[in-house]
């Protein structure tokens, strides 16, 4: 599943000092490292982040940094770009088994199959896979910039969308452009319910219903917003409204709650009674304690091989470019 080239090691959970958020800040110092996380992470990792932010957000940071170690408070897939981005430089993974659903749901024998039979095709992957279907790609994306990059290819050229069938019709929808889509998705925004939802809506007639691009058509069909993490965020500080329902992985509800004591903030609700499923499991795997075994012990680290780190390395920049 993974691309890492050495056997890696998870760091056993003993030594651990009193103060973490002290001991986190001095192994930064030590190791001249910084601390990039997404809004997925618990909050301590969140208040204790250098940078934090949505995939785009993440890989530009990752992509200027001038630290000697990335501490990446992510997932597998967001430690990889930023190593495709730094390949001499020390980037580590609090727990090496913070993988993704959507990730998984496109494996690259499979992927290169599907490829070889649309010659004609490009390949626009969203950032969510892993570094060999990147390296098969020949644009990456986010959910950010995912309109304006499809926007930017010329009309009469066929693209693969991958992994995200979601994340794809939506761009369809929004550029009028046929996509060929790969038929992936994310285990936490397929889990939303829409009948709970519009039961919510209606309960709570002023509030607006904001939504990621990965969940399912008829949920985003309700949304009066749609847009990755940071654009949840942004929306949630400058739109009037004082309530959201918010169809996303609840972490972000933290930075929410933070710029906006006064307003409110309900989660969406997962079709599943009394389960936390709209939690990622794989972005909650790292813990503060994780975080401060990775530094100190300087593992796990995430190693690539070399030629799919170049190959990788092309379309990620394109993306960069492309988004400027
Ligand atoms: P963004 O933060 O880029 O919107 O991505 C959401 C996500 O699912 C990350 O795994
Ligand atoms: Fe992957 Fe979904 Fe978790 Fe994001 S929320 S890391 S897409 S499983």
């Amino acid at each position: 599943m993974f691309t890492t080239i050495s056997p890696n090691t998870q760091n056993p959970i003993t030594d651990l000092p009193e103060d973490l958020f002290t001991a986190i800040n001095d192994l930064k110092q030590e190791l001249n490292a910084v601390i990039l996380a997404h809004y997925y992470q618990e909050a301590d990792i969140q208040d204790l982040a250098d940078y934090l932010g949505d995939s785009l957000g993440l890989a530009q940071q990752a992509a200027k940094t001038e630290a000697k170690v990335i501490v990446f408070a992510g997932v597998h897939f967001m430690a990889e770009t930023a190593k495709i981005l730094n390949p001499d430089k020390l980037v580590l993974l609090p727990d090496l088994n913070a993988g993704c659903s959507l990730a998984d749901s496109c494996p690259p024998q499979e992927f290169a199959q599907f490829k070889a039979e649309n010659p004609d095709h490009i390949v626009i992957s969203y950032i969510n896979c892993t570094a060999e279907i990147k390296a098969m790609s020949d644009i990456i994306c986010t959910s950010s910039n995912a309109v304006k990059i499809v926007n930017q290819i010329p009309k009469d050229q066929p693209i693969i969308f991958a992994p995200d069938r979601n994340l794809g019709r939506y761009v369809m929808e929004q550029t009028g452009r046929d996509l060929l889509l790969w038929n992936g998705s994310c285990i936490v925004h397929e889990t939303f319910s829409e009948k709970k939802i519009v039961q919510l809506k209606i309960a709570h007639p002023d509030a607006e219903f904001i939504a990621h691009p990965e969940c399912e058509t008829n949920v985003l069909n309700h949304a009066n917003f749609i847009g990755s993490t940071t654009a949840l965020l942004n929306y949630s500080q400058s739109n009037s409204s004082q309530k959201y329902i918010v169809a996303t992985e609840p972490g972000i509800i933290h930075q929410m709650e933070k710029f906006c004591p006064e307003k409110t903030f309900i989660p969406a609700p997962g079709i599943k009674e009394n389960c936390a499923c709209n939690e990622c499991p794989h972005m909650r795997l790292n813990t503060l304690e994780k975080l401060y075994l990775a530094m100190k012990n300087k593992q796990p680290e995430i190693i690539l091989p070399e030629d799919i780190q170049l190959k990788a390395l092309k379309p990620m920049q394109k993306m960069l470019e492309m988004s400027l």
